[in-house]
């Protein structure tokens, strides 16, 4: 019998309303976010056959997405059951954003999806993506004419709460939020922290509540420290934000989007036998060689196990046996071993 975990069980007494992104209606608030190494076409479908109603790809540097690649077509690679889904990129100078944005309307994705968020060092020392929460007006420039550009698509903006943490920068945030909702922006998904912080401390969700309520009419997606289906409910609840979207919570637990679903309805959020994980996983795992082909679909889906185990009820147990698989065969084993519901419980 399984018991409803303790954080999951809360009651929830909100009445959650489908997300709206520009013309986009999506009939559940909680999506699955961006996320590099995570979001590709296999786990969107994984999610979107759990609950997830909306997703968005890995963000890209805008110039690599000019051009057919193995990593565009990895990373770009959608189909018919994949939607509605964003396409995400980056950059700085507005001519390439533009000509980025061409590509992402032409590959049939269904909202256009800027990031000036990205905290990775690299990126940030090459003047993109975090790095732009310090460029207000530069950010407007790309915005104002990538809306121009493509009129027929909803445009949504991933942003960062600042730039530092001791938000001397803090003004910019307001600027570009909004700038941008002047120039059309559709949405923006807001990660309630510094580009500074990376992905440490809380998210500051008093933060998000103050954007909803300076732009109330407009569509605001929180972001951050959405760990479980009831936090990203929560979020919703709290803040007043139209939409949430989990990122380091969905991470091997596609479920929390059915959780989401399941306490939005006041039931409590079961989470997965046994035997659906080795179903999911098994389905995964196809998704992912059929994607990215034998051998790199096998090394994908030994990090996306660890990443897994921690669902199991054993996680520590069945995260060495997937850092210790090299080939298709022991990753096989892993799920013979410890994904079937014996006499005595998951092995
Ligand atoms: C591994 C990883 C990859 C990410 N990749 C992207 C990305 O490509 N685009 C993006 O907008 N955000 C990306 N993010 C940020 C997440 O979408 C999200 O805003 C952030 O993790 C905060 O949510 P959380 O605290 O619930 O994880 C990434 C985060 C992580 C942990």
């Amino acid at each position: 019998m399984r018991e409803p975990d303790g954080a999951e069980n809360e009651k929830m007494t909100i009445i959650l309303k489908p997300l709206k992104i520009g013309g986009l209606t999506i009939d559940f608030p909680v999506v699955l976010a961006a996320l590099a190494g995570y979001s590709d076409l296999p786990y969107r479908k994984i999610c979107r056959s759990l609950g997830a109603p909306f997703a968005t790809t890995e963000v890209m540097i805008d110039r690599f997405l000019l051009h057919e690649s193995k990593l565009r077509r990895f990373i770009l690679k959608s189909d018919a059951d994949d939607h509605p889904v964003g396409g995400q990129f980056m950059g700085s100078d507005p001519e390439l954003m533009v000509r980025a944005a061409f590509v992402i309307r032409d590959l049939g994705f269904d909202v256009v999806d800027l990031n000036f968020a990205c905290p990775v060092r690299k990126v940030v020392s090459r003047k993109r993506g975090g790095f732009m929460m310090t460029q207000p007006e530069a950010v407007l420039e790309i915005v104002r004419r990538v809306r121009e550009a493509v009129p027929d698509r909803p445009l949504m903006l991933k942003l960062r709460r600042s730039f530092d943490l001791d938000e001397t920068d803090a003004e910019a945030f307001w600027t570009i939020a909004q700038g941008a909702f002047e120039a059309g922006v559709d949405a923006l998904c807001v990660h309630a922290r510094a580009v500074e912080q990376q992905y440490t401390g809380r998210a500051d969700w008093n933060f998000l509540s103050a954007v909803k309520r300076a732009f109330p009419d407009r569509t605001i997606i929180g972001s951050g420290d959405v760990a479980t289906a009831a936090e990203a409910i929560r979020m919703i609840a709290e803040t007043g934000v139209d939409g949430a979207a989990a990122a380091r919570g969905a991470i091997g637990n596609p479920w929390l989007f059915r959780q989401a679903r399941e306490l939005a309805a006041g039931r409590p959020a079961l989470p997965p036998t046994i035997t659906e994980q080795r179903d999911v996983l098994l389905r995964h795992y196809e998704l992912c060689l059929r994607h990215y082909g034998d051998r790199k679909g096998v090394m994908t889906m030994r990090h996306l196990g660890i990443a897994y185990a921690r669902v199991h009820p054993h996680p520590k147990r069945v995260r060495m046996a997937f850092v210790a698989v090299k080939t298709a065969e022991d990753w096989r084993n892993v799920i013979e071993t410890h994904y079937r519901e014996t006499a005595e419980g998951p092995g």
